[in-house]
């Protein structure tokens, strides 16, 4: 099955929030939708034969998700990232975010805290504040151009408890961005075995969030944390879904994936407020994972060349430097050398180059003077996008 995604659809009229509310939320409504992190593309033909085939019986009431998609997130697990997991470790829900809501709720108690790794995903922010966590925070470390884990900040940060007196508040989970949104590194397995063994000497929990780990670029690998080890995977609860791959975040469903009893069921009762996925979210789910493999590589090949476009789009220009990125549809880029303060460069993008990008200083420290481009586009956008850098900088 091929895909063309320079033919995606004109999504403007349908509520999409990236293009229907650029003019409200940006205040210029001709600048270039490249924010929140959907794709323009189609979602693969089979999981829309499989919602039509849904919608043919006009019943909506509430449902479960079978057996058959829990065999099909075992066998991805397998076959993509080469983890065996049982049926019974999977927890379908609603949405990763309310998932790491009910994974927080699982592994720590009001008051405790929570590390993140910013620059990052700004929702995990406001998931610890508003369960009444608070957040710790060990900068990612931005050396020649890459990103790495500050381990050494890490071990700093969630002392052993066996220090007297004994730490307060406690620090009680790590939440991991795997691949890292924004700033687009796929971890080594080397990499996560470290942050693996700080936790488990520490007693930490590692909350974490793969969603993109099916968007890797330049031959990267992903590496499931909870797969390097029994004691990882023991204390690892992984957040996934097809929302970013195959563009089906509007659907509503994603799965977590918790091999510990105990953890589990303090989840399942955390999440008992999220639901179960929509009927038309489990459908689209199972379709997407069994039989949309075709798509993935077809898009996998569309953004290597979105991002060789945009890179050597952006190589000349003084003051912008764009962050290789391994994984994800997102790019980095790095403006700071433009001198301009982030209210000043926020408008600059917008009204000056008429793009709305997400601003980088919204994924906490480190990420001021940066600005997250989403390249999940067709080519034209990404040429445009382009375009405009180029006239506004010149
Ligand atoms: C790292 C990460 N986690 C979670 C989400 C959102 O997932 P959901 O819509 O399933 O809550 C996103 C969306 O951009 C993301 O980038």
């Amino acid at each position: 099955m091929s895909y063309d995604f320079d033919k995606s659809p004109d999504r403007r009229g349908t509520l999409s929030n990236k293009w229907d509310r650029v003019g409200e939320l940006f205040g210029n409504p001709e600048a270039l939708p490249m924010w929140v992190a959907d794709t323009d593309f189609e979602c693969p033909r089979p999981v829309m034969d499989a919602l039509r085939g849904r919608l043919e019986h006009p019943v909506f009431g509430y449902h479960f998700p079978p057996e058959s998609l829990l065999e099909a997130i075992v066998d991805r697990m397998w076959e993509h990232h080469g983890w065996r997991i049982e049926p019974e470790w999977i927890v379908p829900g609603t949405g990763v975010i309310t998932a790491l809501g009910a994974a927080l709720e699982t592994v720590s108690d009001v008051g405790d805290e929570i590390i993140l790794q910013p620059p990052v995903y700004y929702p995990f922010f406001s998931s610890v504040g508003d369960s009444g966590r608070r957040v710790a925070e060990n900068r990612l470390i931005l050396e020649n151009g890459r990103y790495r884990m500050d381990f050494e900040g890490l071990k700093d940060l969630c002392r052993s408890k066996t220090t007297f007196p004994a730490r307060e508040p406690r620090v009680a989970a790590l939440v991991l961005c795997s691949p890292h949104n924004p700033v687009g590194r796929v971890w080594s397995a080397d990499e996560l075995e470290e942050l693996g063994r700080i936790c488990l000497e520490r007693d930490i929990a590692l909350v974490s969030d793969e969603i993109h780990c099916d968007l890797v670029l330049g031959g990267a690998r992903h590496t499931v944390a909870a797969s390097i080890s029994e004691e990882m995977s023991a204390n690892t609860i992984t957040l996934m879904s097809a929302n970013k791959t195959y563009n089906l975040p509007g659907l509503k469903s994603s799965f977590s994936i918790i091999p510990d009893e105990g953890m589990r069921r303090r989840f399942a009762l955390a999440s008992r407020g999220g639901g179960s996925p929509n009927s038309l979210g489990l459908v689209a789910l199972e379709a997407a994972l069994r039989d949309a493999d075709g798509y993935l590589g077809a898009l996998l090949e569309y953004l290597e060349e979105n991002l060789e476009i945009f890179r050597e789009g952006v190589a000349d220009l003084t003051g912008v430097r764009l962050i290789e990125p391994e994984g994800t549809y997102l790019v980095w880029l790095d403006m700071r050398d433009l001198g301009m303060d982030d209210g000043d460069l926020a408008r600059f993008m917008v009204h000056e180059v008429g793009l709305a990008p997400d601003y980088g200083f919204a994924f906490g420290a480190g990420g001021e003077g940066f600005q997250r481009i989403n390249l999940g586009c067709t080519r034209d956008t990404v040429r445009e996008a382009v375009t405009r850098l180029r006239a506004a900088l010149s």
